[in-house]
């Protein structure tokens, strides 16, 4: 296989929920944005499987629906505009694999950043969703200032999960320039 993963974070995190996500399976997208995770997640899920995408902004609730629709999707994916920190309200337990994309919508208002006290409760309730095996992947863009708040308050989060219920790791690309994404992956032993 001559394609490349470790290029970018948002290949890594496709690479890695692969390796977990089978047909069938309930996962979620905690910020669709642009639907571009929220396509691969419904590819992966296949006929029998659900997504559900989270998104504040309409715009973004829009663009993942048309990009589902474009490729005949829309009917695996409950896509719920509200905040990823109320998740529990809208999904059942239990859930094989979630992703977070942080950061603010490419070409729209900057100020609609996740924020670190809620990408944290949010992914909290998480991990009391997942299935054993399953896993949280997180892409932080720490080049911003709250996505530095974020990184810190993450890693302080994740690094005490207990060692016997959590297995975390932490993938950095140490010899790119312009602060590219870090990748945090919480995977559930029990
Ligand atoms: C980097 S974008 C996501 C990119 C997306 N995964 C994709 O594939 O195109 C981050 C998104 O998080 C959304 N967001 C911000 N705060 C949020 C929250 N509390 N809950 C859910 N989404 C949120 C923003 O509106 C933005 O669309």
């Amino acid at each position: 296989m001559n394609e490349t993963i470790f290029n970018k974070g948002v290949d890594i995190t496709h690479a890695l929920l692969s390796l977990k996500i089978s047909p069938g399976d309930r996962v979620v997208d905690a910020t669709c944005g642009n639907g571009h995770d929220t396509l691969f997640l419904a590819r992966a899920v296949g006929q029998a499987g659900r997504v559900y995408a989270f998104d504040v902004q309409s715009r973004a609730i829009e663009q993942t629906q048309a990009r589902l629709a474009q490729h005949g999707l829309s009917e695996r994916v409950e896509l719920i505009q509200a905040g990823h920190e109320s998740l529990d309200q809208y999904v059942p337990r239990p859930v094989r694999a979630m992703v977070f994309n942080l950061g603010y919508l490419p070409g729209s208002d900057k100020r609609r950043v996740t924020q670190k006290a809620t990408t944290v409760m949010a992914a909290q309730k998480g991990l009391a969703l997942l299935a054993p095996g399953g896993i949280i992947m997180i892409v932080i863009y720490a080049g911003h200032s709250e996505g530095a708040l974020e990184k810190k308050a993450l890693h302080e989060f994740s690094a005490g999960l207990s060692q016997q219920e959590y297995n975390v790791f932490v993938i950095d690309l140490i010899n790119q320039a312009n602060n590219p994404p870090v990748v945090l992956g919480i995977e559930k032993v029990k």
